[in-house]
Formats: C-alpha cells, structure tokens, sequence
C-alpha cells in the first residue's frame, strides 16, 4: 500500500540535485577540462556509476549492471512490479553537465523522497549505457541492446571504438563485462509497469513559452547516415580547376541541399552535417576523399525518411556528375515514438496539483525511452534549457526545476500505482 504523498520540500530537493550535478562536474568525472565528456569503459564514466551507484545503496536499493554495463538499481526483489526512472549519465563529447545525469540524479531524488517520506513506492532506477554514442559512434546503444535492436555481427564487430577502432566487443570484455550475455539485458524491464525518463528539453519551447515543464508525448524518429565520396588526391597547387576529382566539392553541395530538403519538407523536420573527414586533410592536397555523416529527424515519419532517401540518391548523383563515386549507407534508425496516454495523463495531473506552468509537447531529440516504450509504457519530462543550447559545455538548467520535475513524477507514480 502506498502512502499520500505529503507537501514536499522542493528546495531540499533541488540542492540535492545542485550537489550531485557539480560532484559529477568534477574533474574526476570528464576525460576533458574543456567540457563534460564521458564514455562507456573509461575511469571516469566508472566514477560516475559507482557515485550514483553508492548513493542508491545507501537508500537501500540493490545496485547491479546488465552484461554490457547499464547501471539497475531497485528497491524490491526481482519478480516483483517496480516503475521505472532515469535516464544515461554519459555525455556528448562536448557535452555540457546537464544532458541525461540531470535525469539520473533527478530519478535519485525521485527514489530519495520515497525513502525519505516513506511513501512506499517500488522502483527501479536504470541509468543506460552509451545514449550518445561517445564511445562507438551508435546513439541509443544500452537501450538497443536491452531491446534487441542490434545483430551480434554488429556488437562483435561493426560497432568500433571512436578512440582506437577496436570493437564494442573486446572494450566491453576489457572492462570486465559480459557481452556475450548481451541477450539478457532485456530481463531489466520485465518487472517494470511504467517508465518515466526526466531529461532537459534541450529547445527553447520552455523557455519561450515560460513553461517550467513539458510533458512529453512523442519523440521524433531519425535516421544516421554516411555518405563516402571518392574522388582523387593530388596537388592543391598545380592541379588546373578543370582537372580536378575533388570530393569535398560533392560535400558542399550535399551540406546545400540538405539545407534546402529539411526546410521544404517542414513539419520539425531537421538535418545536419555534424562529422567530416576529409583524407589525407592538408592544407596543400586535394582530398582523396570524404566521409561525413547526416542526422535527419523529424516528429512526421513520411517527412524526414523522405529527406533522407532524397539527400542520399542527390549525394550519389553529385558525385556522379562530377566524375566521382560516391556511397550512402544508413547506420542506423528509430521511427516516431508515440508515448503512453496514460502516463502522460497523470503525469499532467500531478502538474496542474502544483500550480506551475507546463504545457504537452513532442521531443526533437531522441532518448532511451525511444527503447523502453518497445515494452513499457512510457512518458517523459522535460525542463527548461537556457536558450536552448545542449550538446555544448555552455549548456544550463536549473535544479529547481528538476526538484519540481522530481516532485511531478513521485507524485505521478503514486496515483498510478493507485488506479
Ligand atoms: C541524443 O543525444 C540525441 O542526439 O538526440
Ligand atoms: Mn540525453
Ligand atoms: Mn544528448
């Protein structure tokens, strides 16, 4: 039986965030002086499990990870139903200190105030392994793994370390994980009735609208792409215009074109540039060729799928025109999730019982719950993110809407857990 949820006090709550949030800031925590920027395997995202780890210890949670290395913690015995809170505490390589551990440490207060006010509530926390592909290039990883979603083939082998190459594989067994267990993962949901993932918004829907919080009903899908254009090396300096294989010129009018789709399309559909290699990159050479990736995303199916098979037959065809090859191959994708009606429905409730202002809205970027929502029923709840700037190390929010954020979701699980 689940007690009421009695007044809460909020700005215990936030400074408990503040507190985790700049313990996790520290330069035990981020392989860069620069920005946040931590990854499955390394010394530093170890730090920050066994950090989180301890403090759910200490209310009492049994803490364990799955055979690749996503934290689990609950605070009842296997086979029994928990609702599940969290998020991922690795980050961008040019991360800020807000993206997905404010969800982490948020999902902690959420299990400290049921510790604290004794509300009775069975949960489990799941911090995900690798949400932003710092690590192997593969957003979504832990989550994918969890449900299946990706081959062995490409855990093995396909899947390979940003730093050095080597495959997801034999990092994972390095650091002492199973992977060939990985199938396993999948048993961390089956005790879960719900999912609620609490994350910054990363826009500035909130801030512009002066919502301290957004439910969140959709995520958009996306698609991630390469594209490989071969042209041929040669001097940058006696080479004439007109005798020229130059790839990083078929880059250049993709960049443009892409540009030109996404906004046609509309509807928030949204695409980008965001890696470049350029081989051999000298100031002196014509390249030999250029690989660079494409994320294009949108909250309308039909809309960004159609950019990206449109930018990926105008890449070949560019290439084609200039005397090039070129290749474009999906690395991976994840369609429009719809979220539960039921969660978000309470989760609105507990909202409107406090009086602050939030509105409904959909996720431009993608979350773990993309996963989860496979399963479970899921929601999401977002707050503000000043101007809106994520993926940087000027990314801020404020822990007093996480505390508020905190607070919604207790108070939504225990009418859940009622009904
Ligand atoms: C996740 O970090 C994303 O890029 O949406
Ligand atoms: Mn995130
Ligand atoms: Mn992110």
């Amino acid at each position: 039986m689940m007690a009421p949820v009695p007044s809460i006090d909020r700005e215990l709550s936030a400074a408990r965030i503040a507190r985790d949030i700049d313990t996790l800031s520290g330069r035990d925590y981020t392989t860069s002086a620069e920005a946040i920027r931590r990854y499955a395997y390394t010394p530093e995202y170890r730090r920050t499990l066994d950090y989180v780890g301890a403090q759910l210890r200490s209310l009492g949670f049994d803490v364990s990870e799955d055979p690749v290395g996503t934290l689990i913690a609950r605070n009842r015995p296997a086979g029994e139903p928990v609702f599940g809170v969290g998020s991922h505490c690795d980050s961008n390589r040019n991360g800020g200190r807000y993206d997905g551990t404010m969800g982490v440490v948020t999902a902690l207060e959420v299990c400290r105030l049921d510790a604290e006010h004794r509300l009775g509530l069975p949960l489990q926390l799941i911090s995900f392994l690798e949400e932003e592909g710092s690590g192997f290039g593969q957003m979504l990883l832990g989550s994918r793994i969890m449900l299946q979603r990706v081959s062995e083939q490409e855990l093995r082998e396909s899947f390979r370390s940003v730093d050095d190459g080597r495959s997801f594989w034999e990092h994972a067994e390095a650091a002492g994980y199973e992977p060939a267990r990985w199938r396993e993962s999948i048993h961390a949901l089956d005790d879960l009735t719900g999912w609620i993932e609490m994350h910054i918004e990363q826009a500035r829907v909130l801030q512009d609208t002066e919502n301290r919080i957004g439910i969140v009903d959709a995520i958009a899908g996306y698609v991630h792409a390469d594209v490989l254009v071969r042209g041929r090396g040669d001097h940058a300096g006696a080479t004439p215009m007109d005798l020229r294989l130059d790839p990083t010129l078929v880059l250049a009018e993709t960049a443009l074109e892409l540009e030109r789709l996404a906004t046609e399309a509309g509807q928030g559909t949204v695409g980008t540039i965001g890696e470049i290699d350029i081989d051999p990159g000298l100031i002196n050479a014509i390249a030999s060729s250029v690989r660079f990736s494409l994320d294009i995303r949108g909250p309308v199916n039909d809309a960004y799928r159609g950019v990206a098979d449109a930018i990926g037959a105008f890449a070949v065809g560019a290439a084609r025109r200039r005397g090039m090859t070129a290749e474009f191959r999906i690395r991976q994708t994840l369609a429009v999730t719809p979220l539960d009606g039921a969660i978000v429905a309470a989760l609105e409730e507990a909202a409107r019982a406090t009086g602050e202002p939030f509105r409904r809205m959909h996720s431009g970027a993608a979350h773990d719950t993309m996963c989860v929502a496979d399963r479970v029923p899921s929601a999401m709840v977002f707050v503000p993110c000043k101007e809106g700037i994520s993926h940087h190390p000027d990314e801020e929010a404020d822990p007093a809407d996480a505390a508020l954020a905190a607070e919604i979701i207790v108070r939504a699980i225990a009418t859940l857990g009622d009904g």
